[in-house]
């Protein structure tokens, strides 16, 4: 084995997770390479991301591309099976739950290389969520597990994870928000769009609410009544949209769909928004830190701390416009709590432990 350390990275929300870590390690004098898995391959889904936050260009792209989860993660095991047997590398990292970050972690376990989770430890306890199953066998197979918050710290120890191995480090995805929080211009986000004062953004691409044509009729109902009570723009994923278009998504006089928006221009309108509403995983953090009132159209979340810490609420679809009207009247709150280790430094933490990890 080398010193060579290997980012694998793939989706959306690994980019903003990665960017502080490999920057810290950097600084550290720690020989690395970045790998892309090709799992998102967009330009907003994807390129934007290593142009706005100075990623380095990915030294291997794998190109896998979409497909069934088993097709997928197949493609990324086998890719990344001949890469790690040419570069024999000294550590992996992964990020978050997607089918890049448990990809990785399989092959890593077989091939015996050590593996470092970021995002370790969080659980909505619903198996139906692929992203459970991801984070369930990621963290198995991890031997370092940075966690993000007190409650993941506590998941890893009820299921027999040794305390040596987890450190909580805080958020580096909230290290890339207050980063880069000066470019988040709230004004042009809203006059580029030509948008009212007021307006709710949403994003939304969980299976659970767009796959099924029952369950995206409802949404696009319940999204055409916060509508009527305030102007919403959303960036949609491209998972759902011909689902929700043929549900009748776009038929909304008050609702505008665009295209996904790169990373600064996404939170400066988010920043400026009178609430979010979102089935995201990574926008329940960000609205927490930037004090925007969340409505998290989930059963459930794994991330507590931003209804404990934060600005989040779970809601239905059929509460949704009664609480968005709850929300627009209530005004956004001056203060509020944010969660621990939350403070920009989570990169620099984690890159620690890495570097002492390899000598
Ligand atoms: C994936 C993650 C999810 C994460 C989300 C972030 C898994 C299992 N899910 O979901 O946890 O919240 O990314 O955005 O890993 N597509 C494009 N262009 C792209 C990428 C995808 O058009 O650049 C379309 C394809 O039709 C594809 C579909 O979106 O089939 C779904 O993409 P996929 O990566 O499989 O899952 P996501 O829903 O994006
Ligand atoms: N995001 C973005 N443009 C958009 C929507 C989201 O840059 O149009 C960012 C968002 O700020 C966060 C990340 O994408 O940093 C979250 O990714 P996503 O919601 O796709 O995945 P999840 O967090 O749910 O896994």
């Amino acid at each position: 084995m080398s010193d060579l350390v290997l980012h694998i990275t793939g989706a959306r929300p690994n980019f903003p997770k990665a960017a502080p870590v490999i920057r810290a390690l950097a600084a550290l004098g720690v020989s690395q390479k970045l790998v892309h898995t090709g799992q998102h391959y967009d330009e907003r889904m994807s390129e934007v991301f290593f142009r706005q936050l100075g990623l380095p260009e990915p030294d291997v792209n794998l190109e896998v591309g979409s497909g069934t989860h088993a097709k997928q993660t197949a493609a990324i095991m086998t890719g990344l099976e001949d890469l790690f047997e040419a570069e024999r590398p000294g550590m992996l990292v992964v990020y978050g739950d997607v089918n890049s970050t448990v990809a990785a972690a399989l092959v890593a376990a077989k091939m015996q290389i050590p593996l470092a989770h970021v995002e370790a430890g969080l659980r909505s306890f619903d198996p139906s969520m692929p992203e459970e199953v991801n984070r369930l066998v990621t963290d198995r197979l991890s031997d370092l597990l940075f966690a993000t918050s007190p409650d993941a710290v506590a998941h890893l120890g009820n299921e027999g994870v040794a305390p040596e191995k987890i450190h909580f480090v805080g958020n580096p995805m909230i290290d890339t928000l207050l980063a880069n929080i000066d470019r988040f211009d709230q004004d042009k986000a809203r006059t580029e769009l030509g948008l009212a004062d007021r307006y709710v953004v949403a994003t939304l691409h969980r299976p659970g609410n767009v796959d099924d044509p029952a369950d995206a009729a409802a949404l696009v109902k319940a999204m055409h009544a916060v509508a009527d009570q305030a102007e919403v723009v959303l960036p949609l994923h491209p998972r759902g949209r011909g689902r929700l278009q043929a549900a009748g998504l776009f038929d909304h006089p008050a609702l505008r769909v665009i295209d996904p928006l790169g990373y600064v221009e996404f939170l400066g309108l988010v920043r400026g928004a009178a609430a979010v509403v979102t089935d995201s995983g990574g926008v329940q953090e960000e609205t927490t830190m930037l004090g925007v009132p969340c409505l998290t159209l989930r059963p459930n979340t794994e991330r507590p701390v931003t209804i404990t810490h934060g600005t989040n609420q779970l809601v239905t679809r059929e509460r949704l416009p009664q609480i968005v009207e709850a929300v627009l009247t209530a005004g956004r709150a001056e203060s509020w709590p944010t969660p621990p280790l939350w403070d920009g430094r989570a990169g620099e933490r984690i890159a620690q432990v890495i570097a002492a990890r390899l000598r």
